[in-house]
């Protein structure tokens, strides 16, 4: 299950919209953004008519997780933990409707570093353990994380290879320190080799986007480090057609399929404009439909831009359709 080209954790790209996108463009498989555990763990389920599955504490509140049958098999669910139980719990409560957990190992922000979350437990390796040995002995589907170099290559490698000892059934590496970044330092794509090297669960080698155009870049990094698969984040957010053997399709293209996939679920307009926009990138200010996407006020407004209407079999009928998605309160 562990191999290919995945689309990488992102916090707000890694939503519904973007993960079911990337599928269709032919990724093997899709993290979903990193969720904190503990605004997970005390959600409720709510299952929808035309297949969505959301989590949250009550029916008003904004989904902490949303995910449909369709990425069932496909799909990990990414955990910000820093404390074991609370990561079962938050893990147990989703894990019918996903098909495996990793651990954010590599969040350099301040934000999760203070919570002793991220990048964090790269120094504190016995609670990143007992944290994998929970959720590995309490879940039935399969537990990975995802870290970054450490100081040195030998830490690096024999932090990954503590890891490996819990039971974890892959552990990905993106290829920088805590304190390097993507856009400046190069990926140190040798100690990620040497991380495949030395251990016998699958490997996933992360921070390439810099070079990664096409499907064929995703391959060519994934031979140059002897990984079995590779986390694409950046060059996925650009244009999640990245993944597509026959080569990537015209953004424009994209954004509109994108735009019917967020009309499909109801999707918050706040991260669907962030999507939009970050696949744009420089064309946002100069294409027209990417100016009038700024100010856009509905997911519906925005979709419009691109010439994308809601289909609905039943007429334009919004009472109809809030109907048909009324939630059915399945708490477990
Ligand atoms: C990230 N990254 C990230 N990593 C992670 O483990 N969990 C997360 O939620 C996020 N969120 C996130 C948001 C955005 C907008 C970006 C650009 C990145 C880091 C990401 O998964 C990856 O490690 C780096 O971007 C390097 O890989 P690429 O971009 O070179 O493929």
């Amino acid at each position: 299950m562990y191999k290919g080209a995945i689309l990488a954790p992102m916090v707000r790209i890694g939503t519904l919209p973007t993960r079911l996108l990337c599928l269709e463009e032919g990724a093997d498989l899709v993290y979903t953004e990193e969720i904190i555990d503990h605004r997970l763990m005390d959600c409720r389920k709510f299952e929808h008519k035309n297949g969505l599955v959301e989590f949250k504490l009550t029916a008003e509140d904004n989904p902490v997780l949303q995910t449909c049958a369709k990425e069932k098999e496909k799909v990990i669910l990414q955990l910000g933990t820093a404390d074991p139980n609370r990561a079962v719990k938050a893990a147990k409560l989703c894990q019918d409707h996903i098909s495996g957990v990793d651990v954010n190992m590599g969040c350099p922000k301040a934000y999760s570093t203070k919570g002793g979350m991220g990048a964090a437990m790269l120094k504190t390796p016995d609670l990143a353990e007992s944290i994998l040995k929970a959720l590995v002995q309490e879940l039935d589907i399969p537990v990975t994380c995802k870290i970054r170099c450490l100081k040195t290559l030998e830490e690096t490698v024999e932090f990954a290879k503590r890891m490996e000892k819990t039971g974890i059934a892959a552990l990905a590496i993106h290829g920088r320190q805590k304190t390097e970044r993507s856009r400046a330092d190069p990926c140190r794509s040798l100690w990620i080799a040497e991380v495949a090297k030395s251990l016998k669960i699958p490997v996933l080698a992360n921070g390439g986007s810099g070079e990664i155009k096409s499907r064929s870049d995703i391959d060519e990094f994934q031979e140059k480090t002897g990984t079995a698969g590779v986390l694409v984040a950046r060059a996925a957010m650009w244009n999640p057609s990245v993944f597509n053997k026959d080569g990537p399709r015209h953004v424009f293209e994209v954004v509109k399929r994108y735009c019917k996939l967020c009309l499909e679920y109801d999707f918050a307009l706040e991260v669907m404009k962030y999507n939009v926009l970050s696949m744009l990138r420089d064309l946002q200010d100069k294409d027209p439909r990417g100016l009038a996407t700024k100010p856009a006020l509905s997911s519906k407004e925005i979709a419009e831009c691109w010439g994308v209407v809601q289909e609905d079999k039943d007429g334009p009928n919004p009472k109809k359709k809030k109907l048909d998605c009324e939630s059915v309160d399945r708490e477990e």
